[in-house]
């Protein structure tokens, strides 16, 4: 097995976070400083907790991922980020009423010191949030520069080696891809020439992170790197980029239910799913066109799992709904309910209920820090372009037009792990013996 040489992890690792002040932001940099100092425990991140099988069965070798894995040292991140609200994240978090005070409290310091730079932020794009912390009015291409210039200053400020960016800001509305962003030349010149109508904020975010050699992660459905242009800029410039969309929720579950319909050969006829979530993100999906974007994002799982060209008996005539709705009651807590509609032996019918209550923020922070530290160690591995054995945390991975997203969570959760045994010269397994 060759290995990937991957460099050192040494010196500090930037972590710029775009939304900083919201309530995934908050939780994950809060959770993490936490963690840290020997506060919290790192509950759902794989990075801190796992373990990978190496060799054979009979071997008995699972050590943790992060005792093999060159990852970054949780003490060696420094945290920072844009936001369209100037709060400081200590009050960012207490704002978000996602964690307790006391829980807050212990890194109280740290969370003060971090203060958002200014955004770069087009009301246009989401239609509900009225930012006050804003870049002034620029050119779409100044405002690349501006953010590029933000990140080289945040670097050279904390002495930082490494940086990485991460979006955990608001669903912009839907933008469908338009021939600007074929080609990083079309791209380019769309910017220079401020065309405001195909080009989003995120999308001067990703073009300054990535321009910057900085990897980026998309964690809202936005449309943003997932389009040609950014592809071809990050194998220029040699840099790793994953999206969309963190798959916390229903989405995870139901990237484990359908393939569980699949492989017992079982039919599917509607799948029904809606949401109460009373934040600050389920006001801006309020709004129709930031809920098309994610719609979009949360519709394209059902069909490409269960392949419903290959099994017209099976699966030809499913009505798949998706709602969310917003209920301010529920703050971060969210309910989601899955009503699905199954198809037995002889075609009888049945029904599966799923009541989920959840945490939206507490399920989205530890994959903010495994794909942080997954991230830099691509980069620093030498792996460029759409990361897709990161698929396993989004809801809509990225991918180029000739090739199937891969949906299974467990299926994914291999690639992850077979990905890791590479970069550590260590087989990959199949699981026979
Ligand atoms: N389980 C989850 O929580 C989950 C799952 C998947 C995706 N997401 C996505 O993650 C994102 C963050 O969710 P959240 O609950 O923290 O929302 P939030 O509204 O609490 O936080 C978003 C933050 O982004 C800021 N913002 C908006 N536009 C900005 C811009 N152009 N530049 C900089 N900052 C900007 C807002 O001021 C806010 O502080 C949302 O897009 C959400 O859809 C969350």
């Amino acid at each position: 097995m060759t290995k990937v040489e991957a460099k050192e992890a040494k010196g500090k690792l930037g972590v710029l976070v775009i939304g900083v002040g919201g309530a995934v932001a908050s939780t994950f940099i809060t959770g993490t400083l936490s963690v840290r100092k020997g506060f919290g425990k790192p509950i759902g991140s794989l990075t801190q907790l796992a373990t990978i099988r190496l060799g054979k069965r009979n071997e008995n070798r699972f050590p943790k991922i992060k005792d093999v894995v060159p990852l970054a040292d949780l003490n060696d991140l420094v945290f920072g980020g844009w936001d369209i609200f100037s709060e400081n994240i200590y009050d960012a978090a207490k704002h978000a009423e996602v964690l307790k005070n006391e829980d807050i409290d212990v890194v109280k310091d740290e969370l003060q010191a971090i203060k958002p730079i200014p955004a770069v932020f087009d009301q246009k794009f989401v239609k509900r949030l009225h930012g006050t912390h804003v870049k002034p009015e620029a050119t779409r291409w100044e405002y690349a520069q501006q953010l590029r210039e933000d990140i080289r200053k945040f670097k050279a400020d904390n002495g930082c080696d490494r940086i990485v960016v991460m979006w955990a800001a608001s669903t912009e509305v839907y933008i469908p891809q338009s021939k600007e962003h074929e080609s990083l030349a079309a791209f380019e010149k769309a910017l220079k020439e401020n065309n405001t109508e195909v080009i989003a904020p995120s999308m001067c975010y990703a073009y300054a992170a990535i321009s910057e050699g900085a990897p980026f992660i998309m964690g809202a459905p936005n449309l943003c790197v997932d389009i040609p242009a950014m592809w071809e800029l990050a194998d220029l410039k040699k840099v790793p980029i994953s999206g969309k969309d963190y798959k916390t929720g229903q989405t995870m579950l139901k990237t484990v239910l359908a393939p569980m319909l699949k492989t017992r050969m079982l039919g599917l006829e509607g799948w029904f799913s809606t949401n109460i979530l009373g934040n600050r993100d389920g006001e801006v999906l309020d709004d129709p066109g930031s809920f098309k974007t994610k719609e979009v994002s949360k519709l394209s799982v059902i069909d490409s799992i269960l392949q419903t060209e290959t099994y017209p008996e099976l699966y030809s005539n499913i009505y798949h709904k998706v709602r969310i709705n917003y209920y301010p009651p529920r703050k971060d807590n969210k309910e989601g309910w899955d009503n699905i509609d199954i198809v037995g032996w002889l075609g009888y019918p049945m029904q599966l209920k799923v009541d989920f209550l959840c945490r939206d923020s507490i399920l989205a922070a530890p994959l903010c820090l495994d794909l942080v530290l997954f991230s830099d160690l691509a980069q620093r591995c030498g792996f460029h372009g759409i990361q897709s054995w990161l698929s396993f945390y989004f809801k809509s991975p990225m991918h180029k037009p000739d090739q199937v997203p891969e949906h299974d969570l467990f299926i994914q959760h291999t690639i992850l792990k077979n990905t890791l045994r590479k970069i550590i010269g260590e087989p990959t397994l199949d699981y026979l013996d």
